[in-house]
């Protein structure tokens, strides 16, 4: 999983570009989007989305709650998991 904070917000998702792994991670950031560092696939961060080939898939999402020192996570579509 790679963390980025885009303006504060904290958006998670999967460390692993839908197109061949490569890491998003170490890409770049531009606004809201990241740009994969292996073949220059960009991603929504707030949504996971595929924004341009080579890649075509979403990347998985996470839903991201500070508790503490504490970054809990949880699938986007699983985020009521959160709830106290
Ligand atoms: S591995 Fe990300 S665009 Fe190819």
């Amino acid at each position: 999983v790679a963390i980025f904070n885009v303006d504060g917000e904290l958006h998670a998702v999967d460390d692993a570009c839908s197109h061949a792994g490569a890491p998003l991670s170490q890409g770049r950031i531009d606004g809201s989007a990241v740009t994969c560092p292996w073949h220059g696939a960009t991603f929504d961060l707030t949504s996971g989305d595929s924004m341009s080939p080579p890649a075509s898939g979403a990347v998985r999402k996470y839903a991201v709650r500070i508790e503490g020192d504490e970054i809990q996570l949880a699938e986007a579509n699983g985020a009521s998991r959160l709830e106290p």
